[in-house]
């Protein structure tokens, strides 16, 4: 469940209900260590940050003593937490509140209209739709699980907010990024993996037979969602893991079975789930990223309805120009106007120092004509040089899946300078976002 942290000192009682109360009336969903106790399981209050959308502060002479809140709001700030801080009294900021807080320290509960400002400010940011992005090419291998791996995996690491990738390609190379084998497979025999976004499965219903053993049948069964608990994978797990929330929902073979749906009825109603799926999976998190199959298939439709945005990896030739034109075409064809994301293109494995030249063309406009819409201004300014860091190479079994991310890698050559690209990659995407 998606919610608001209150981080209280223990003295803070009133000012807490206070604000219990109002985001109660607003029907905002909050969590908070019970007043009045000092200790509670670290493990449980870290859960229950990295389960929020957002962090009020209490301001006080109690809160900015209590270790428990240094701490909580360490956790806030190193995953990208929204935070609103408020004054609930008028005591000196510490060092660490006044670096963290001190700039969006305006008001003072008992100001006039501040519950309410607080209130609203909250509440846009618990409606505020979560971005889903798919990474798309109607091309294989120009690097589509590459960029969704780990110009994401900067995006998480270095922007914060709790970030979902789901394997929409029956070849799960993504999943395979993580895991090995046996574990991906072992996942998908329980129909712990995208097969039930699309249709019901043990995962709703333990004695049931898996979509997955039917080929021929679909499901057309209406099913609850269930929980992230149960069907995503937490890639950041492990002592020493990385603060914050990386999910996946792995990939499997079987869901190329709707490229032989027996019906469009069926097909109509497996898509819709997948949407309300999504839909649902976007008040947990504050990203999704799609993977995607290259052939334009029933998925790529699912996937094209879902996202805002198609991000396509398109390394500078002639071939994946083609693969990028398709992609366009595809989108305008198949998905309606209001439905239809944005289009941004990255260009990847690029020489290093100097731009070539079809990149230079590319940026200039020479290549529009050809592609059939304006790729010069959907290029994104950053790209993805070639490096040896990003090769994919499969884990080893018990490797924790967060060691695949460059991001989270010691140093080594040139290390340092593919980190800079990633991030700057997922702050371009990021900025586009926002805007
Ligand atoms: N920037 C890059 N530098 C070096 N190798 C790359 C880069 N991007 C992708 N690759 C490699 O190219 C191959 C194809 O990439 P992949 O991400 O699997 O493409 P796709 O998902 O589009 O099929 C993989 O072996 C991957 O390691
Ligand atoms: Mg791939």
């Amino acid at each position: 469940m998606s919610q608001l942290f209150i981080a209280h000192g223990h003295r803070d009682v009133d000012p807490l209900l206070q604000v219990h109360e109002a985001m109660r009336r607003a029907a905002i969903p909050t969590w908070y260590t019970p007043p009045g106790s000092k200790d509670m399981e670290p493990d449980i209050v870290n859960e229950a940050i990295d389960n929020a959308f957002g962090m009020v502060v209490l301001v006080s002479a109690s809160s900015i003593r209590s270790r428990a809140v240094q701490a909580q709001l360490d956790r806030a700030l190193d995953r990208g937490l929204t935070l609103f801080p408020i004054r609930a009294d008028n005591a000196r900021l510490s060092k660490q509140f006044k670096i963290a807080l001190a700039d969006q320290l305006t008001d003072s509960l008992t100001d006039d209209g501040a519950l309410e400002r607080l209130v609203a400010g909250v509440k846009a940011r618990y409606e505020r739709r979560c971005p889903v992005i798919s990474v798309m090419n109607l091309k294989g291998g120009v690097g589509k699980t590459t960029v969704t791996s780990q110009v994401f995996g900067a995006w998480q690491s270095r922007i914060g907010g709790r970030t979902l990738l789901i394997d929409l390609d029956p070849q799960y190379n993504l999943t395979q990024t993580f895991f090995d084998m046996d574990h991906a497979d072992a996942s998908a025999a329980r129909d712990k993996s995208v097969i039930s976004l699309f249709e019901r499965s043990r995962l709703h219903a333990y004695d049931m037979t898996s979509p997955a053993e039917n080929w021929t049948r679909i499901s057309t069964e209406p099913f609850e969602p269930v929980g992230r608990d149960v069907i995503c994978h937490d890639l950041l797990v492990g002592d020493n893991a990385p603060a914050g929330r990386f999910d996946l929902i792995s990939g499997q073979f079987e869901i190329s079975k709707y490229a032989f749906a027996p019906s469009q009825e069926s097909l109509g109603v497996v898509g819709a789930n997948f949407r309300r799926m999504i839909d649902y999976f976007r008040s947990e998190y504050d990203l999704i990223v799609f993977d995607t199959n290259p052939n334009a298939t029933f998925l790529t439709r699912c996937a094209l309805e879902a996202a805002d945005r198609v991000l396509t990896p398109m390394q500078p030739d002639a071939y994946s120009l083609r693969g990028v034109k398709l992609l366009n075409q595809v989108m305008h064809e198949q998905v309606s106007d209001e439905k239809r994301p944005e289009l941004s293109v990255l260009f990847n494995t690029v020489g290093r120092s100097e731009q070539s030249d079809f990149e230079a063309d590319a940026r200039n406009g020479a290549y529009d004509d050809q592609a059939g819409f304006s790729l010069s201004k959907t290029l994104l300014a950053s790209a993805l040089p070639r490096s040896g860091h990003l090769v994919v190479r499969s884990p080893e079994s018990e490797e924790l899946p967060w060691k695949q991310l460059v991001i989270h890698q010691g140093r080594g050559g040139g290390l340092k300078r593919i980190r800079q690209n990633l991030e700057s990659i997922a702050t371009e995407l990021k900025s586009l976002d926002d805007a």
